[in-house]
């Protein structure tokens, strides 16, 4: 289990410091100017190592050097007198290379990226070239790097800081106070006191690795203990459309899974846009819901329909965590939850199918989505795919990525079921039929921007449909088809094919909420004023919660208050 360093500061003081040897003794006058960025590198520990970034308590301190020419990446690494630096880089020279260089050079103790105006970025990912590589069912990527880009950066373990600044304010007090009038080297030659230099504040407690960082957290024993480390926790949040009693009997092959996650990483604590993954994902997978259950109480009245599960796992970027964790559960039989006894567990021989959704908004002809399946499935995934191809949408078309599977799966939660129960009819969608076609996957990058969500020209942008909403919705509707059809084995009729098309105006409302702004009205309709303290620990969890409860419950007439809710606890939402 990874943990992540609890009390650290995230305070970034621009320290203007002005010194002024005279006889052997220093006058020191000190000018502090506060940033407001708060997007630091972090410290995260597993169970052997530690990555990230962290400083001593007071920060680091270090002269600020704007790299703008090769003259100064020389005078940083090799020549400059006054180390340590605090390097500024452009959001395009903050490449794996470039970060590596500096913090090798020992010369660096802090590395700030501007990241403002983000247009024109090259592909960058601070994930590996074969992501979760060391937990999937193959033995890394030996077929295919499905992440080009992705050099590992994530996985460093730097002994600086580093920062993300994103304030424009901040980029003027920097460049324009600081850098440009004390430091800047003038006619080719550097400066000399008094210099500019910044502080940078990331302490971290944690260190070496995470059963040292807890060992230490449980020593503490006095009143207000301080803890070093925190688990990654979070939830998984899954619905089924059948609510089977204890006196029923769950058959074997009876559940569909359509799953996909909720999670996205970067190296700056609070940067997450998460544009191609997850939210294309989690917003077709909530869509897909909402459409599916207009069609509820029909599949419910079908004898012998099988149950659908949709499931938002959390954690997957390390080492799937929530789909490991919900495989574990399923192998000791206390899936969906050991507390209550009302409702029927699920295992793994349940499953009938699993579909999952990857990253499937950057399509690069703007339709095509891609079907991958492993070699091993291949022939009991037939029947699956060709229904699915069957019922795609013109803004959807399905087609198998590689019919002989012998290109392998790519990243995917489906590979932790797999593993244990290695005969699942399923697939994965993406948008990608070889390596992703997002450049920016798992990185601060992965931006709206970059997905085309804005190259419309709309003004009003929460209502708007765009290109993007109109793919997104095709998904959703062929998956929802697909679903009923599989369910119940008959085909929709027309009205029901009517009612099963996604909506589009609530898949605008998603992408503009995700993506754009979460001060919007369905978030504010689906989540109380109450519920405000819960989102302050993961809001994509909360979030996707309160919305697939929105769109998928019942309302009950005549209950206001959680104390009349007369369900019991494990369908309670
Ligand atoms: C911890 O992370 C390091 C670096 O990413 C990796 O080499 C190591 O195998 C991981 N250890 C465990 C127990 O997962
Ligand atoms: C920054 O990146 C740009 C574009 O790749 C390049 O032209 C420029 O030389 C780089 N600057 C530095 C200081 O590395
Ligand atoms: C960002 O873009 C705005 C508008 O084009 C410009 O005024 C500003 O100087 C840019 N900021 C940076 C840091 O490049
Ligand atoms: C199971 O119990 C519920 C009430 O608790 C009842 O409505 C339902 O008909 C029962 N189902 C079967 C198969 O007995
Ligand atoms: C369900 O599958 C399990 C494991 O393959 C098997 O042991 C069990 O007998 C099956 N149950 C039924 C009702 O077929
Ligand atoms: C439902 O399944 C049971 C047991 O497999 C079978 O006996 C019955 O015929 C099925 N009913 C229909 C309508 O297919
Ligand atoms: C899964 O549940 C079925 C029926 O509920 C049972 O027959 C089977 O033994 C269980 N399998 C495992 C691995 O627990
Ligand atoms: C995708 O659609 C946009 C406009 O909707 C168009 O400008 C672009 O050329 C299309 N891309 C491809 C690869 O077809
Ligand atoms: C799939 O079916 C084909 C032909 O029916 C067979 O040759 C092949 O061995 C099967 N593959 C697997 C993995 O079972
Ligand atoms: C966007 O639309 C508005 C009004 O429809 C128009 O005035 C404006 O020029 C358009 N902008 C672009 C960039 O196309
Ligand atoms: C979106 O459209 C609805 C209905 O047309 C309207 O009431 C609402 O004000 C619009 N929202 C925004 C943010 O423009
Ligand atoms: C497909 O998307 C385009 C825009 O990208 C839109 O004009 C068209 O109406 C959509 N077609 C369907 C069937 O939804």
């Amino acid at each position: 289990m990874a943990s992540r360093s609890l009390g650290y500061q995230l305070l970034l003081g621009l320290v203007i410091s002005a010194s002024y040897p005279v006889l052997g003794t220093r006058t020191k006058e000190k000018i502090y100017i506060d940033l407001v960025t708060q997007n630091a590198c972090f410290r995260i520990l597993n169970g052997t190592h530690q990555i990230g970034c962290s400083t001593p308590q007071g920060g680091n301190v270090g002269v600020v050097h704007y790299m703008q020419t090769e003259e100064d990446w020389d005078w940083v690494i090799n020549s400059g007198t006054h180390t340590p630096y605090a390097a500024v880089l452009d959001s395009v020279n903050f490449t794996t290379e470039n970060v590596r260089k500096l913090s090798q050079s020992n010369r660096v103790n802090g590395i700030i990226v501007i990241s403002i105006n983000l247009t024109d970025q090259e592909p960058f990912s601070a994930d590996k070239s074969c992501p979760n590589d060391a937990s999937g069912m193959y033995d890394g990527c030996n077929k295919l790097q499905w992440n080009p880009p992705g050099k590992g950066l994530m996985f460093d373990d730097f002994g600086l800081a580093m920062f993300s600044l994103t304030d424009e304010n901040d980029y003027q007090k920097l460049i324009d106070k600081c850098y440009i009038p004390f430091n800047k080297p003038q006619d080719g030659k550097p400066r000399s006191y008094p210099l500019c230099a910044i502080q940078l504040i990331s302490a971290m407690r944690g260190a070496k690795d995470s059963e040292t960082c807890i060992r230490r957290s449980n020593l503490v024993t006095n009143l207000n203990p301080s803890k070093y480390c925190d688990p990654m926790g979070d939830e998984n949040i899954i619905t089924t459309l059948k609510a089977v009693q204890n006196n029923e009997t769950r058959p074997n092959d009876s559940v569909i899974v359509v799953a996909t996650r909720l999670d996205t990483m970067g190296i700056f604590h609070n940067e997450y846009p998460g544009a191609d993954s997850p939210v294309t994902g989690l917003v077709t997978l909530l869509a897909t819901a909402k459409a599916l259950w207009s069609q509820r109480k029909f599949i419910l009245n079908q004898p012998n329909s099988t149950d659908i599960m949709f499931a938002f796992f959390q954690g997957e970027a390390f080492d799937y965590i929530g789909s490991s964790r919900m495989v574990y559960d399923m192998q000791k039989d206390i899936f969906p939850s050991s507390a209550t006894t009302a409702i029927q567990k699920i295992n793994l021989t349940h499953i009938h199918q699993f579909i999952e959704l990857n990253q499937v908004g950057l399509r690069s002809d703007n339709n095509s989505l891609w079907l991958h399946v492993d070699e091993k499935v291949i022939n009991e995934t037939k029947s699956l795919i060709q229904m699915l191809k069957d019922v795609s949408t013109p803004n959807a078309t399905l087609t198998e990525a590689d019919p002989s599977g012998k290109q392998q799966l790519p990243p995917a939660s489906l590979q932790q079921f797999l593993l244990k129960r290695p005969d699942i009819p399923s697939v994965v969608i993406t948008d990608h039929q070889h390596e992703y076609t997002n450049r920016y996957y798992n990185s601060r990058l992965d931006l709206p921007n970059h997905i085309d969500y804005r190259n419309d020209n709309f003004t009003d942008e929460y209502n708007a449909s765009t290109a993007l909403s109109q793919r997104i919705s095709a998904l959703a509707t062929t998956l929802a088809r697909y679903l009923f059809t599989a369910a119940t084995g008959k085909n929709p009729t027309n009205e029901q094919l009517d009612e099963l098309e996604a909506d589009i105006t609530e898949v605008n409302h998603m992408l503009y909420c995700f993506l754009i702004s979460p001060q919007c009205e369905l978030f504010n309709t689906v989540v109380s004023p109450t519920d405000a303290a819960s989102l302050t620990i993961n809001q994509v969890t909360q979030l996707t919660r309160a919305i697939l409860a929105y769109y998928t419950g019942e309302k009950v007439e005549g209950v206001d208050q959680e104390s009349q809710c007369g369900a019991t606890d494990g369908d309670k939402v």
